[in-house]
């Protein structure tokens, strides 16, 4: 049906202003459930229907992009941040608090309030002091504007991307909102966000995070915001900054009623309490349950309820004379030292550690405390037998801080390095001038094999998800794998036989690990855990040689010659590629079908002109790059390596060449320059005979 104009217009007008409609009640009823869900913590939805709703909205925004808004819910994560945190200049400034860290220091504190108000406050405010990241929150009618750090208290950093994406921050606010208000909060990550965060490093085979305040701070200083989305932070809203229209506020409480009200999420533990025994008596309860959340708090917050007192008090220059910290310590338990131990990494390191008796300090149970190395252990004196402080400062790896000496048992002897590794029965030996206690048992130990196969399959490494150390274990126990090529040989349906496993999961490990065979040579040499050959290495050793072929073949002298390689290094690959284990199990490797050169570098010889003859090359040519020369040589079965021996068939010099060309010229190789280089790849070797 053809329409007349002004009619069709009308037709897309109201099914825009339907969609308009329809869009806006989405969003109004996504909102109201988020804030039931991440601000009051009480659904009214299950997640699926949540979901709907946010599938719903995002299917007509697509279709009607003109009508996608800022604080439109589907707009949380927006694109990576370019460039620095911009600075942004706080409408008030961000004072920080006083501390005190005794009841005595807290009645002190009192006094001098007292004293500068002329009488005893009416009535404290006192909040958890949350452990996380100070911000400050812009809303401007009503809308999120801005969010920056706090920085020096003046100026701080726009960081409102990242905070965007957290969920319990409203993009808009209920009710009557002001003109223009500034909030302060702290932003932090939760506890059981923090523990699944590190479970999923763990499995990945990456370094767990310390603490879930330096993760907190991190993750708002993500470029990326969509990595900040991921992370599950959360926000306890706590003071109003600055206020331009809205209500009149007589008190904190009030405000922390009415921030509540606008859809903040204020913490409920909050309490005005009138005098100071019952402040003390709130300090004394939450210091005995501390880890009773599922956040960290490192104190209470007392503040002057009444802004009018307020502002009798003032300030001082860092922080307001209102408003106190009372700082709970870094917690300390002492427990019983049962026996020093040691592990065995997958270099062979052995590292002492302690066995605890299981003591509860700082929010979890800890059993077990590296010692590190002999050095410090010695250095901390410490012995079977004692009686040792614990500690855990907010930190999730619990440290052994020193012996109880007057408790020392008389017997407590100073520990000394086992002469045998207790996995596997090898000597353990200190090489000279190491500080490092080795097994010498090889992969024969079964807790280096242990650690070697999970690095091995590790995210920088082989990147196989799933094979993280309980799999390991499991594959270990069961002798279904003995080495890094078993991984690839093994029979992987044999895991059905046990707990836990199922089709989804075993075929999910057998598609990981197919897909590991394809890994760059980079990833492989990371892999098989060469002394020296990190990631940056690996991709040198990778792009020098291209194949794990080329690298076992190559000489020392010629490992050593590529460059960022030294003569350490060098020697400790050489040794390496020449140990016949290593050979074999590569070759192993190879047979099971994964992958040992580079593609770029595969490509096979156009020609086999140039086979069996090495150059190298020196100094940079007008017309090739590096690269582009050196595939044109190995194109025709030419090899290029790094040094000059009396073998090199030619050195070709470019402009500024290095000490290679004298080499060539004291051992009487002949030399080319870039139209001799030309030569050689159209008229073939002969040419060099004939020059
Ligand atoms: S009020 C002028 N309340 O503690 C009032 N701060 O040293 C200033 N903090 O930077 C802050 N919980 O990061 C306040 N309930 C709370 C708090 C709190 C944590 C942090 C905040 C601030 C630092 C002050």
């Amino acid at each position: 049906m053809v329409l007349p104009l002004a009619a069709a217009d009308q037709t897309v007008t109201s099914m825009t202003s339907d969609a308009a409609n329809e869009i806006e009640a989405l969003r109004a009823q996504i909102n109201h459930h988020n804030y039931r869900y991440h601000v009051l913590d009480a659904p009214e939805v299950s997640d699926v229907e949540y979901d709907q709703l946010v599938r719903r909205l995002s299917a007509l925004e697509e279709a009607h992009p003109e009508l996608i808004t800022e604080d439109s819910p589907t707009q949380r994560v927006g694109g990576l941040v370019d460039g620095a945190f911009a600075p942004v200049v706080h409408r008030r400034r961000m004072f920080s608090l006083d501390n005190v860290v005794s009841m005595a220091e807290l009645e002190a504190w009192q006094a001098r309030l007292a004293r500068a108000i002329g009488t005893e406050p009416d009535g404290y405010v006192c909040e958890l002091k949350f452990d996380g990241l100070a911000v400050s929150l812009t809303y401007l009618d009503g809308r999120l504007a801005g969010a920056a750090t706090r920085g020096d208290g003046v100026t701080g950093e726009d960081i409102t991307a990242n905070i965007r994406t957290i969920d319990a921050v409203p993009l808009r606010l209920y009710g009557d909102p002001p003109a223009v208000m500034e909030v302060r909060g702290e932003v932090y990550l939760p506890v059981s966000a923090f523990d699944e965060l590190n479970a999923r490093q763990a499995e990945l085979g990456l370094r767990p995070y310390v603490n879930p305040r330096n993760t907190a701070a991190g993750s708002v200083r993500q470029k990326d915001p969509a990595k900040t989305a991921g992370r599950r932070l959360a926000i306890w809203v706590y003071q109003v900054g600055h206020l331009e229209g809205g209500p009149q506020l007589g008190s904190h409480a009030e405000a922390l009623a009415w921030l509540g009200d606008l859809g903040l999420r204020t913490n409920p533990e909050s309490k005005r309490l009138t005098d100071l025994a019952t402040v003390e008596a709130y300090i004394a309860d939450v210091a005995a349950h501390r880890h009773d959340r599922d956040y960290e708090i490192d104190g209470i917050v007392v503040k002057v309820d009444r802004f009018d007192q307020q502002e009798r008090a003032g300030f001082t220059a860092k922080s307001p004379r209102w408003a106190v910290a009372y700082k709970l310590p870094p917690e300390e338990k002492t427990t019983m030292l049962l026996a020093i131990e040691v592990n065995v990494g997958r270099t062979g390191a052995v590292t002492p550690y302690a066995r605890l008796d299981p003591v509860f300090v700082g929010g979890v149970s800890v059993s077990t405390a590296t010692l590190h190395n002999e050095g410090e252990l010695h250095r901390k004196d410490l012995r079977q037998g004692d009686t040792v402080v614990v500690r855990r400062a907010g930190d999730v790896i619990p440290e052994v801080v020193a012996p109880v000496l007057s408790l020392r048992p008389k017997r407590a002897r100073v520990w000394r390095m086992p002469a045998q590794c207790p996995f596997c029965d090898n000597p353990i030996v200190t090489p000279e001038g190491e500080a490092r206690a080795r097994c010498t048992g090889g992969y024969a130990c079964p807790s280096r094999l242990r650690e070697h196969l999970f690095h091995f399959a590790s995210r920088g490494a082989m990147d196989i998800e799933g094979l993280g150390y309980k799999t390991v274990d499991l594959l270990i126990n069961e002798q279904l794998i003995a080495d890094p090529a078993d991984i690839f040989t093994m029979d992987v349906d044999r895991l059905l036989d046990f707990d836990g496993w199922g089709e989804t999961s075993v075929g999910k490990l057998r598609a990981a690990i197919a897909a590991a065979r394809d890994r760059p040579v980079a990833r492989l040499l990371t892999a098989l855990g060469i002394t020296h050959v990190g990631g940056t290495m690996a991709r040198t050793l990778a792009d020098a040689f291209g194949s794990m072929e080329a690298l076992m073949t190559a000489t020392e002298e010629e490992i050593d010659a590529v460059e960022g390689v030294g003569p350490e290094i060098g020697a400790a690959i050489a040794a390496w590629t020449a140990d016949p284990d290593n050979r074999m199990l590569v070759k192993r490797l190879g047979e099971a079908g994964v992958r040992l050169a580079d593609e770029r570098r595969e490509s096979p010889a156009v020609s086999d002109e140039l086979a069996g003859l090495t150059f190298v090359i020196t100094g940079t040519l007008a017309g090739f790059t590096r690269d582009e020369a050196t595939a044109a040589i190995t194109g025709q079965g030419g090899k290029v390596t790094g040094s000059v021996s009396k073998k090199t068939a030619a050195v070709i010099a470019g402009e500024s060449p290095g000490s290679k060309l004298a080499k060539a010229e004291t051992l009487g190789v002949p030399v080319l320059d870039e139209a001799g280089l030309k030569r050689l790849l159209t008229e073939g070797p002969a040419m060099l005979g004939s020059r």
